[in-house]
């Protein structure tokens, strides 16, 4: 075929067709810019030159403190507390309490470092359980290993919610307490309860891969005076936590704050500023992303040896990223996949890899905490292949990386 190059834009990114061979251009790490509102209430915290959250004015709120209580109201909890990052909410989350050196915490066998990184840094031991199909926790390890555990780190990893009503009840039952990792759901829900509302702490981060972007931060919400009382003398207070958005009864504070130690961790006044708008914007993002996850999943429906993973009803799903399976594939095709796909600009993460890479790894990778093997687990683990989708693309530029991926898809799986 005689070569030609044809450069058209579309919604800011380049389409190239070389032949017949369409290219994406865009770039997979490129989040939108902070708004203007959000520039200009940062700019207004430097002018002051009072960051820290405690440097106030006698009448003064501050960024952080309202903040804390716009994402209560935004999730309905009682207490919300800025921080510094979410692994550092999660963290803050095995403190509050009171998870011991050498004490089981189960959790995800399919999430990111942070997750197990967290229970590790309080010298907690991590008891991995399987992944589903539907890329959730799969419910019957977790009835098989709850009674190993008094508490499980539940990462709603890539977004996906599993069946909330019954990870509740087999954890009610157990008497196992549930923290909620919501760093990819902050804006979705299950059944009508936002993420992060079911368990006993829900943890969010404001990084800025993440659905709002401060650089680093996170937040920590709870309903639970005693929880949400130690949380912030954790946080760094000095006891000047009466200044904070969302603060316990007074004699909930004088019985925890001689007894729990200062573990700094404190948002600053400059990220809460720049999120404010962003959480006021919250709702828009998240129908945005949306748009473009369900112009990728349409695509790809029907592609052959590629499967949806299926969103259910009761959830509320926020499509900033897309994951798909190729499942009982073999490395090298999967492996052909992926760089076929880069190939024509489509960067695709690849969870099965031998070696993690930027933001994959799986539970064989943190060999500080070892487990046993799980099959069943590892067959979904391999064949996950995931996708970030920055809202910098438009929704053609995610019809264009869909097909793409189809077509190359499809060229291996015919020659397979
Ligand atoms: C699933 C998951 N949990 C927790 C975190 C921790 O968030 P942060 O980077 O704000 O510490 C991340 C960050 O990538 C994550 O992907």
């Amino acid at each position: 075929m005689k070569f030609s190059r044809v450069a058209l834009t579309i919604a800011g990114s380049i389409v190239t067709t070389r032949g017949m061979t369409e290219v994406f251009t865009g770039s997979f790490t490129q989040q939108e810019p902070i708004s203007d509102a959000a520039i200009e209430a940062a700019v207004e915290v430097m002018k002051s030159g009072r960051l820290h959250r405690y440097n106030l004015g006698p009448d003064e709120v501050g960024e952080t403190s309202l903040l804390e209580q716009e994402f209560a109201a935004y999730v309905d909890a009682k207490y919300a507390l800025a921080v510094a990052s979410g692994g550092y909410a999660l963290a803050t989350a095995l403190r509050a309490i009171g998870v011991k050196p050498g004490e089981k915490v189960l959790t995800n066998a399919f999430t990111l470092a942070p997750v197990p990184g967290a229970i590790a840094s309080m010298g907690g031991v991590p008891v991995f359980v399987g992944v589903t199909e539907d890329l959730t926790i799969d419910l019957d390890d977790l009835a098989a290993k709850v009674g190993q555990a008094k508490v499980l780190m539940l990462s709603h990893m890539r977004g996906h919610l599993c069946d909330m009503d019954r990870l509740m009840e087999i954890c009610n039952a157990a008497g196992v307490t549930v923290i909620e990792d919501c760093a990819h759901t902050m804006g979705g829900s299950w059944n009508g309860v936002p993420s992060g509302r079911h368990g006993l702490i829900g943890c969010y981060s404001t990084q800025t891969y993440k659905h709002m972007n401060s650089g680093e931060g996170g937040l920590f919400v709870t309903d639970d005076d005693d929880i949400m009382a130690r949380a912030l003398i954790l946080s760094g207070s000095y006891m000047l936590y009466g200044r904070n958005g969302t603060v316990p009864p007074v004699e909930v504070m004088e019985r925890v704050k001689y007894d729990t130690p200062n573990v700094s961790g404190r948002m600053d006044h400059l990220r809460a500023a720049i999120l404010r708008p962003q959480l006021a914007n919250l709702a828009t993002q998240c129908a945005a992303w949306n748009a473009r996850y369900d112009a990728v999943e349409a695509e790809l429906r029907g592609t052959p040896g590629l499967a949806i993973v299926e969103r259910p009803d009761q959830e509320v799903y926020v499509g900033s990223s897309i994951q798909f399976l190729l499942l009982d594939w073999s490395d090298a095709a999967i492996a052909d996949v992926i760089d076929r796909c880069l190939q024509r600009g489509v960067e695709l993460k690849w969870f099965g890899g031998a070696e993690p890479t930027g933001f994959t790894s799986r539970y064989d990778s943190w060999r500080y905490a070892p487990s046993e093997r799980m099959p069943a687990s590892d067959r979904v683990l391999k064949g996950i292949v995931d996708m970030r989708l920055p809202l910098t693309f438009s929704v053609e530029d995610c019809e264009l990386i869909a097909r793409i991926i189809r077509s190359e898809v499809s060229a291996v799986y015919q020659a397979m």
